[in-house]
């Protein structure tokens, strides 16, 4: 009896968490940690935010029960995730059309719906946006995915490549399932504009593709209608479409754990049906989700007061990410560092993409401390007035030379 002879070679860590476990080891005191997504307030604390304390507060004053929750979670999780992607008031949630399970967090639902599409269905190629979140090409493949990616950033890396996306797209076989960032694209900050996603919508619908949104950052862009944009572009009667959305960074709940998978369908007997499948995708991997992090969600959205508190909190985060973008910009123009800065500010939600060689990334971390992703991917929310001048003399080093 012997493991599994390629479980003997050690595996490269993870390209975002596995940083995470590098920085902890670096014993130099001027390091940052610009690699996960995770959000810090100016003291580089990740703060429970006011409106989640105070539904702890409340949960715990309930009591509550710690027996299972259903295999798709809590009801009332449920209907109010529904209403805060789709809006109160839209027909896919009055229709009865859509279905939602909730999940521990956003990864957990990206791959029961990976797992749901591979087992309920024929698809077997996932298009990826290049670049994408280092994590989907390898949760889609485990899935059983042959990966595939769609151009995503024009020359400069600042903006769309709209043709290159849309060419891609059109080139997708009948059954594909194409993977779009609904909003603060990771790890670029670059989203499409209305018109851009209406033309999206076309191209998936002629191709009959099956679109799966990830939904991470609502309220990190623009705000949490606002931020429903990609929604106009896609919706449509018969269109069927899944979302997987985060509350990690939202309610600020990242070791909570707390997600959703929802299936829009074209009718709520389909929806019904759909639901009843990623159940079994559900049950045969965690079989039902952890249910304290969805406790807090379904407490704040179903209170108008906490309800407002949280919009705050949420529009607190957003608007520290907003200025540490210009922040960042000014010091980085000011200071002459080589390069196109200015669209970083226009960019949105927690990540702005540097350009960099990955011997430009190396050199960050080992001659400066400074941890980055990727081609450089920055976790703006990282930033804070003492550690942004080391930063960008850092920056300047690796690029200037
Ligand atoms: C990130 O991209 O850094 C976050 O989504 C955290 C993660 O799980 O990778």
């Amino acid at each position: 009896m012997a493991l599994p002879v390629r479980s003997l070679t050690p595996a490269a860590p993870d390209p975002i968490l596995g940083l995470s476990e590098s920085f902890k080891a670096d014993t130099r005191t001027d390091k940052v940690n610009l690699s996960v997504g995770v959000y810090v307030d100016e003291t580089g604390v990740t703060p429970v935010i006011p409106s989640v304390l105070e539904a702890e507060r409340r949960l715990l004053e309930k009591a509550g029960s710690k027996g299972y929750l259903p295999i798709d979670g809590r009801p009332g999780f449920k209907a109010a995730v529904r209403d805060l992607i789709f809006g109160a008031d839209s027909e896919i949630v009055s229709s009865g059309r859509s279905a939602t399970a909730q999940t521990p967090g956003g990864t957990g639902g990206l791959r029961v719906a990976a797992d749901f599409l591979i087992q309920a269905g024929s698809a077997r190629t996932v298009w990826l946006s290049e670049p994408t979140w280092p994590n989907h090409p390898q949760l889609f493949s485990m899935a059983g995915f042959a990966v595939k990616s769609y151009p995503y950033l024009d020359e400069s890396g600042r903006g769309l490549n709209v043709e290159g996306m849309l060419g891609a797209l059109r080139s997708a076989a009948p059954g594909d399932v194409v993977v779009l960032h609904g909003s603060c694209h990771n790890p670029s900050g670059v989203d499409p504009d209305p018109k851009t996603w209406a033309a999206v919508g076309e191209a998936i619908v002629e191709r009959e593709l099956v679109p799966v949104v990830d939904f991470a950052y609502q309220g990190f862009g623009f705000g949490l209608r606002e931020d429903a944009d990609w929604l106009a572009g896609l919706a449509r009667p018969g269109l069927e479409f899944l979302v997987c959305t985060s509350y990690s960074k939202n309610f600020a709940l990242y070791n909570e754990r707390v997600g959703a998978v929802t299936i829009v369908a074209a009718d709520a007997n389909r929806a019904a049906s759909a639901l009843s499948h990623l159940k079994i995708a559900i049950r045969s991997n965690y079989s039902n989700p952890p249910a304290h992090g969805g406790d807090i969600v379904e407490t704040i959205l179903n209170d108008a007061a906490l309800r407002a508190q949280w919009e705050d909190d949420l529009a607190v985060m957003r608007n520290r990410i907003l200025g540490n973008r210009a922040a960042l910009v000014d010091a980085l123009v000011a200071a002459g560092v080589p390069g196109q800065w200015e669209p970083l500010r226009r960019q949105r939600g927690m990540f702005a993409l540097l350009g960099l060689s990955a011997a430009q990334v190396a050199r960050l971390r080992d001659e400066f401390g400074v941890y980055v992703v990727g081609r450089g991917r920055i976790n703006v929310a990282g930033l804070t007035a003492a550690n942004l001048p080391h930063v960008v003399a850092a920056v300047k080093a690796v690029v200037g030379s």
